[in-house]
């Protein structure tokens, strides 16, 4: 019988390895926690960064006013879309500025996060956003950043990304450095009540890519494996039953820790192909994120796994899929099973009907190979490679 505990002696856990995560308050009712958090950093005049769909939900004025309450000066800006854009952050920015704010607290999903970020670098860096694409760029310290997520996908109240939508180009940046992981991440599962089934679907796929390609990454380590394999196994198991009732406690809070897992494995480890295909998708049609990555996952993992299907047997047998048969046969069943399940919770199976033409495919293959995410696939990829796997995506 084929053991299902990873090899990790041959996993290259004989590397060097950093684990970088922020102060992590988890658990039903911790929003309580944003204002213990801000004064601990210092904040005494801070902006609430949100999307109009946040401010609308009871977690937006529970956080507002129990600042307030603490004595906090609070302004907010929610003028942010779910693909935040670059001359969004740079409002954001002049709101900050003007308020003479000292701190943010972002409220919402990774587009609000992302643009959260998006604001501090500019608060002690200057400049443009967009001039920031690439790993490290922002090297002046942040001002202090609060995370408050209200999707379980992003994971990006752990993680060390920005992704900005340039409008002009039409592809997305991938904007990654130490600097922009936030100081305390208040995951309060209390806070998926309101999510809509779609933006459950979406975002709980995103962390279950987050999971495969943090796990297949040539940036590993034995830390982000174990969290990358713990992740999967929880959000695998409940994300069907929550998205078919995001108000459901139980797989709410599993979905909660399924995505801060799966962000603390790929802010360390990054990711891969998935993500650097489907960053320029986003960008083009403006389509969401984790539906873009749930069309794209099947097709990369069967790229990867033709040079080396090891991390999918893990990751195979992590959800409890059968042992039988040759690596390379695990490994074609478990990109089969990411596809049902994406489809079992309703996401589209094709690119084309988010969007995508056959005749974007050049520009999208070009921009997909200089995404940051590439660099840590496990499989160098050619241009030729890149456009097939979308046409077959298509
Ligand atoms: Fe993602």
């Amino acid at each position: 019988m084929q053991s299902t505990v990873p090899n990790t002696m041959a996993r290259g856990d004989l590397r060097v390895a950093k684990f970088h995560t922020p102060e992590i308050i988890v658990g039903s009712g911790a929003l309580a926690e944003v204002p213990a958090a801000a004064l601990g950093l210092g904040m005494k005049r801070l902006m609430i960064v949100a999307d109009r769909g946040i401010v609308a939900t009871p977690w937006y004025p529970e956080v507002a006013d129990r600042l307030r309450a603490a004595g906090l000066v609070v302004s907010s800006f929610s003028d942010i879309s779910p693909n935040p854009r670059a001359p969004e952050i740079s409002a954001a920015f002049e709101h900050y500025e003007m308020r003479r704010c000292d701190g943010i607290v972002a409220v919402g999903g990774g587009s609000v996060i992302d643009a959260a970020k998006g604001v501090a670098i500019l608060a002690s860096n200057g400049g443009h956003i967009l001039e920031y694409e690439g790993i490290d760029r922002a090297q002046v310290p942040l001002p202090p950043l609060v995370a408050a997520p209200t999707t379980a996908g992003s994971g990006s109240d752990v993680s060390q990304f920005c992704i900005v939508n340039d409008v002009d180009r039409m592809t997305k940046v991938t904007i990654i450095g130490r600097a922009l992981v936030p100081d305390v991440a208040i995951v309060d599962p209390q806070a998926l009540r309101t999510l809509s089934p779609e933006v459950a679907a979406q975002s709980g796929m995103d962390a279950i890519t987050h999971c495969i390609e943090a796990y297949a990454s040539i940036a590993h380590s034995r830390l982000t494996d174990s969290a990358a394999l713990a992740a999967i196994a929880t959000g695998w198991h409940s994300i069907e039953r929550f998205v078919g009732n995001p108000a459901d406690e139980r797989a709410g809070t599993d979905m909660a820790y399924a995505a801060l897992e799966a962000g603390m494995a790929f802010t360390n480890a990054i990711l891969g192909a998935t993500h650097a295909m489907s960053h320029p998708v986003g960008g083009r049609c403006d389509a969401p994120h984790g539906a873009i990555n749930a069309v794209l996952l099947p097709h990369v993992i069967r790229y990867n796994a033709a040079a080396d299907p090891s991390p999918y047997v893990d990751l195979a047998a992590a959800v409890g899929l059968s042992a039988a048969g040759s690596p390379h046969a695990i490994a074609d069943r478990f990109a089969t099973a990411v596809g049902r399940l994406a489809a079992a919770v309703g996401l589209p199976t094709g690119l084309g009907s988010l969007g995508v033409r056959a005749d974007d495919l050049p520009l999208l293959t070009e921009l997909a190979l200089r995404d940051a995410c590439m660099r840590t696939n496990p499989r160098r990829p050619t241009p030729d490679d890149v456009a097939r796997i979308y046409r077959e995506a298509l």
